[in-house]
């Protein structure tokens, strides 16, 4: 899988992508992530990237000519599955949309910043919008980073055996069950008998169950079905 990132702030992203399993899945040839920085696609002389918006309202816009541009030159590369925009007013992601996002073979992410970027971007390009949450950061750059992650560690060979993806939480729309490690006992602290049975099916009954019920307590709409991803909504 390859990633491009658009954004004004490619600084931002070196952390989470230079640590841990992103690092990993690079380093192993599972994906290539690129950042572009928008500015250096700006024809202004200043290298300006926002305007004032039209019909007057606080707050800049991106301007459309450096993203225009910056996607045009992307794409004269390569076809891209997903153009995707992140954006508080988006899809809220989550692991079914990470699920489909990972069969892709070239996403490429374009990052907002100010009050948005210009409604033409969207319309003409943008195949997709997610939002990680229901709150505003500062730019996408952050939510970002959340879905690379989220995307990165379902493709095949990225997680070992052990870490495998298949049991997580939200995999099949349950929580997870509880988990425990030595020592059985800490403080006063038992671990669940049940764990310590060494009866395999007993404790697969017993975490299927512990799933249900915290499912059921903390998270009751995960029960209620799920609704598919729509993709691609200007394909
Ligand atoms: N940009 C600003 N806030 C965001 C959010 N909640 N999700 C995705 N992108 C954003």
């Amino acid at each position: 899988m390859r990633i491009d990132i658009l954004t004004l702030f490619p600084a931002l992203f070196d952390g989470p992508f230079s640590e841990s399993i992103l690092r990993r899945a690079q380093e192993g040839g599972y994906v290539e992530i690129h950042t572009h920085d928008i500015r250096e696609f700006s024809t202004d002389k200043h290298k300006r990237v926002d305007d004032y918006q039209f019909g007057g309202g606080a707050g800049m816009v991106m301007a459309i000519q450096p993203i225009a541009d910056a996607i045009e030159h992307l794409k004269s590369q390569r076809d891209y599955d997903h153009i995707i925009y992140m954006t508080p007013d988006g899809l809220t992601l989550n692991q079914r949309m990470a699920n489909t996002l990972s069969l892709a073979g070239n996403l490429l992410i374009l990052c907002g910043h100010y009050k948005g970027i210009d409604q033409r971007i969207r319309d003409h390009y943008i195949t997709d919008e997610i939002s990680i949450g229901d709150y505003v950061l500062t730019g996408g750059e952050l939510a970002a980073c959340v879905v690379v992650d989220a995307v990165v560690r379902l493709l095949p060979g990225v997680l070992s055996d052990e870490e495998s993806a298949l049991t997580d939480t939200f995999q099949d729309n349950l929580l997870s069950a509880p988990i425990y490690t030595r020592p059985a006992e800490y403080n006063g602290w038992r671990v669940p008998d049940i764990l310590l049975s060494g009866h395999e099916a007993n404790i697969e009954a017993w975490r299927e169950q512990q799933a249900f019920e915290r499912t059921q307590r903390l998270r009751p709409d995960l029960l209620k079905g799920s609704t598919d991803f729509p993709v691609n909504k200007n394909k």
